[in-house]
Formats: C-alpha cells, sequence, structure tokens
C-alpha cells in the first residue's frame, strides 16, 4: 500500500499479520531465536508484497486432464543481504524464490560518523539478474543502502528494490534522494533517530538481536 505522506516509492506494509509480527520484534523480552524467527516471517510476508509486480511469462503445462496456460516468473532475481543483519532475511525470501542468485555485501557503521564501510563483496564481475532485492531490516540513516544501491549500480544492476522490516524518515528520504527509482517495502516507517542513529522506537540493534552480540554500546543515547 502507498502512504501519501511519503514519496510514491515507499511501500508500507499495513498487513495486520506484519503489525502484529513486528510488535513482538521491537519487544526487548524477545530472546535471539524467537527474534530470527519473527525477522524470518516478517521477511516472507515483506517479501511477497515486495514481488506483488513482477513480470511473468505465459507457459504450457498438462495437468493431469489438460493443457493449460501457465506463468513463470519472467526476470531473474538476486538477493543482496547486507552483513550481517540482512542474513536472517535470506531463506525466507528462498522460499518464495528457490532460483534465486544470493550474492553478499559486507557493511557496517562506523559509529562515529555513522557512515558505512564496505568489508566484504561477493558480486560477480557483471550483473547476471534483471532485479535485485537489497536485504536489511533496518533503514536507519540510508547510508548503508544508498552505498549498496551505488554498488550495485555499478556492477550493472537494472532494477533494485530495499527490503527492510523498519524504517526512519531520515533513511527514507536520504535514498530516495539519493536513487529515486529504487523502490522501498518497509514494514513500518518509525518516529525519528535518536543521536547515536538508531531507529525509535525501533528494536535496537538487529544484528545484535539475531546474533546475541551484546557486548557493543547501548542503542540508547546517552
Ligand atoms: C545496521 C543495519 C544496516 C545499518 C543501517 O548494520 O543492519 O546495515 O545498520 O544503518 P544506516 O541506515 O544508518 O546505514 P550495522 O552497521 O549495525 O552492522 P551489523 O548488521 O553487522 O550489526
Ligand atoms: N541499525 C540497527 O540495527 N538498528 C538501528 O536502529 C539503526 C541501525
Amino acid at each position: 500500500m502507498t502512504d501519501t505522506r511519503l514519496p510514491p516509492n515507499v511501500h508500507v506494509s499495513h498487513h495486520p499479520l506484519v503489525a502484529h509480527k513486528l510488535s513482538l520484534l521491537r519487544d526487548q523480552a524477545t530472546e535471539p531465536k524467537k527474534f530470527r524467527e519473527l525477522v524470518r516471517e516478517l521477511s516472507w510476508l515483506l517479501g511477497y508484497e515486495a514481488m506483488a509486480d513482477l513480470a511473468l511469462r505465459p507457459v504450457e503445462i498438462q495437468t493431469p486432464l489438460e493443457v493449460t496456460e501457465g506463468s513463470r516468473l519472467e526476470p531473474k532475481v538476486g538477493l543482496i543481504p547486507v552483513l550481517r543483519a540482512g542474513l536472517g532475511m535470506v531463506d525466507a525470501m528462498l522460499e518464495l524464490m528457490p532460483a534465486a542468485e544470493v550474492w553478499h555485501i559486507g557493511l557496517y557503521r562506523d559509529e562515529r560518523t555513522l557512515q558505512p564501510v564496505e568489508y566484504y563483496n561477493k558480486l560477480p564481475d557483471a550483473a547476471t539478474v534483471q532485479i535485485c532485492l537489497i536485504l536489511d531490516p533496518m533503514l536507519a540513516t540510508g547510508g548503508s543502502a544508498a552505498a549498496t544501491v551505488d554498488i550495485l549500480k555499478a556492477w550493472g544492476a537494472a532494477r533494485i528494490k530495499q527490503v527492510s522490516l523498519i524504517a526512519a524518515p531520515e533513511g527514507i528520504a536520504t535514498l530516495s534522494a539519493a536513487h529515486p527509482d529504487v523502490e522501498i517495502h518497509v514494514g513500518a516507517v518509525d518516529r525519528q533517530l535518536n543521536d547515536r542513529g538508531y531507529i525509535q522506537p525501533g528494536l535496537g540493534d538487529a544484528g545484535d538481536r539475531q546474533f546475541g552480540t551484546f557486548s557493543g554500546p547501548s542503542p540508547e543515547a546517552e
């Protein structure tokens, strides 16, 4: 569904299952095992919505009763999980699209500047897919997403969508301004970023909550 207060490239899910599962995900009492399950379930739901406009090509199929016309997905799809947190979204997307290719990009945010730092890139030499889905649970400042799109466009990606569980208005504005052609599919748009670049109310650090690594600084403002 399109929200008229947001740029036209932004699609916020209004599905009750998404709202229900996002509330469980945000709850600080939700432990990593349950958190990972919810990330997977939400990815499935948001991926389903994000894929609603994929082109089909007609194919002839034989049912047990007769020959009829069926459909096959036309574009080859590439899944681009942004490490680490995007990893938790891959399995659900592969359930939806088993033939999708998976290309990993590793970025972390510098804690001081909040700028993305690339540390891993497993893209092949040239783009081999027609549509790329960037998978990252959090769209906060938008720096990581914009950098990922830069990388994909330099690689030759034709059509790119970002799928995130939660976005901040700041991240949507940054990504939309840098790349207005990128469709953004999110489960919720939250209020704002805090002064450490965390989404409020948000869910904290999506990577730490999935992988149980809580040794770093707290997302709360000092
Ligand atoms: C998180 C998240 C995004 C990024 C979003 O990753 O998964 O990649 O922050 O923030 P931005 O929109 O301000 O760029 P993080 O840097 O915490 O790395 P991690 O997934 O390895 O924990
Ligand atoms: N990355 C996260 O994991 N959480 C935020 O709130 C912002 C960036």
